[in-house]
């Protein structure tokens, strides 16, 4: 059973969750978490605003990580929240193949005004690790229309993170999140990492 909310010019039709399935934990597979164990105390949080995190008790949690670090501004601010809103009203998604929006020009601009020295140019991704996968393609390609298409050694660091593509995965130092997946892509390599504990005793724990 579905109910009609109609506003002056606009109707959302609102669907309540299909009673017949049942609402457990299992389904939804957990990145980078041991799932089971999850499973058994679950720690859900279900809204946020500012720099808190709300448990479903009620329970506010500081959000000392900024979400991934991607909620620095904090969560659920206005003009944020208005921005967001506004946007969707006018367009919520425009195709960037051969197609685009004003928007994302304006965007890079600005990121290319902000960025130092020549870096003129703004590739926008979904995610990290889409953006890291596509940051080793374009050194790849950079090479090969130089005509140094040898040029294909991709070197990262031990116990760096860059991500869950198969490039991300290769480049980045973390041997667990490399071992199922066969030979990944070829060519990269590892330097040591930059950490040096006798050094940095201060970033100790
Ligand atoms: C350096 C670096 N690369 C890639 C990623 C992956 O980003 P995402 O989780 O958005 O795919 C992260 C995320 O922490 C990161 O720190």
């Amino acid at each position: 059973m579905s109910s009609t909310v109609a506003s002056a010019n606009i109707a959302i039709t609102k669907t309540p969750p299909r009673a017949d399935v049942p609402n457990d934990l299992d389904a939804f597979w957990l990145p980078f978490t041991p799932n089971r164990a999850f499973k058994k105390r679950p720690r859900l949080i279900s809204r946020a605003k500012d720099m808190h995190y709300y448990a479903p008790d009620g329970r506010a949690l500081i959000d000392a990580a900024a979400g991934l670090w991607c909620v620095n501004a904090g969560h659920n601010r206005a003009p944020i929240v208005e921005a967001i809103r506004r946007q969707a009203t006018e367009l919520d998604f425009a195709p960037n193949f051969q197609f685009a929006h004003p928007q994302a020009f304006a965007l890079a601009s600005r990121i290319a005004a902000l960025a130092p020295a020549d870096l003129d140019h703004v590739f926008f991704c979904n995610s990290g690790s889409e953006a890291a996968d596509t940051a080793l393609k374009i050194a790849l390609a950079y090479h090969n229309v130089r005509g140094e298409g040898s040029r294909q050694r991709l070197i990262g660091r031990e116990r760096g993170y860059h991500g869950v593509g198969f490039g991300g995965i290769a480049v980045g130092g973390m041997v667990n999140n490399r071992k199922f997946f066969g030979s990944m892509i070829a060519g990269a390599d590892h330097l040591r990492a930059t950490y040096d504990r006798e050094h940095q005793a201060f970033t100790k724990g």
